[in-house]
């Protein structure tokens, strides 16, 4: 019993000294070049889809409400998604290049992931990932709004994307009425950043 005891303390203390040495040495390289070794992969990934799939399980659906639906969740993909989650056919961002784990395509996340997976997901991000809890800044409406769409992304071709992309531009849909708030927000969230960015640049001059 006493040499268990004392196996446990030393083994106990040689994992802290390990843990402290990475630590405090500076010998973990935390740069995004370097591929995870496959059994890290699989256990990030997996705790990941395990965490996702409990945390989802309570969530209830929304009915859909139909195409206006889609059109405000395409309106606030494009504004907010698409620089990371690249639309079908278009080509990376220099975001989606320089990020580790790279922002998978949502077409594929979309067959394999409930509507109330890809909703948590959005709504409270991926913790030590590049995805951002976008519940932080928007209403579940607008969430369920993108989720709407993200479901169509599977069936959506790259000539369907362009012409969706096409018939909402940006500025054109304004006058319609009936604006739905995803877009709106999107765009004052914009133009929140544009005037963070102006202060920025006030104080570095
Ligand atoms: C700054 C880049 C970035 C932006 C912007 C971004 N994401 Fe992500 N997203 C990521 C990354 C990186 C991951 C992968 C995390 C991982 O591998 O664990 C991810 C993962 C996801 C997942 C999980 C997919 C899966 O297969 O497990 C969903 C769902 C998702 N994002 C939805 C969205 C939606 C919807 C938006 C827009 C409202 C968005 N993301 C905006 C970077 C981003």
């Amino acid at each position: 019993m006493k040499t268990i005891i004392s196996t446990l303390v030393i083994a106990t203390t040689f994992a802290a000294f390990i843990a402290l040495l990475v630590i405090y040495t500076g010998m973990f390289n935390v740069a995004t070049e370097w591929e995870d070794p496959a059994p890290i992969r699989w256990a990030l990934v997996t705790t990941r889809e395990n965490s996702i799939e409990s945390r989802a399980a309570s969530i209830e659906v929304p009915a859909t409400r139909g195409d206006k639906q889609i059109d405000t969740g395409f309106r606030s993909y494009r504004e907010m998604c698409a620089i990371c989650h690249t639309p079908p056919g278009g080509t990376d961002s220099p975001i989606t290049k320089g990020l580790n784990p790279a922002p998978p395509d949502l077409a594929k996340s979309a067959k394999h992931m409930s509507a109330a997976e890809l909703f948590w997901a959005t709504k409270n991000g991926i913790r030590m990932t590049g995805m951002p809890a976008w519940g932080v800044t928007h209403k579940d409406g607008e969430l369920w709004d993108i989720i709407a769409f993200v479901k169509k992304l599977p069936e959506m071709s790259k000539n369907e994307y362009l012409a969706l992309d096409a018939r909402l531009e940006k500025g054109h849909d304004h006058a319609g009425g009936g604006h739905d708030d995803g877009g709106d927000h999107g765009n004052s969230e914009s133009k929140k950043n544009d005037a963070h960015q102006d202060d920025g640049h006030a104080h570095t001059h």
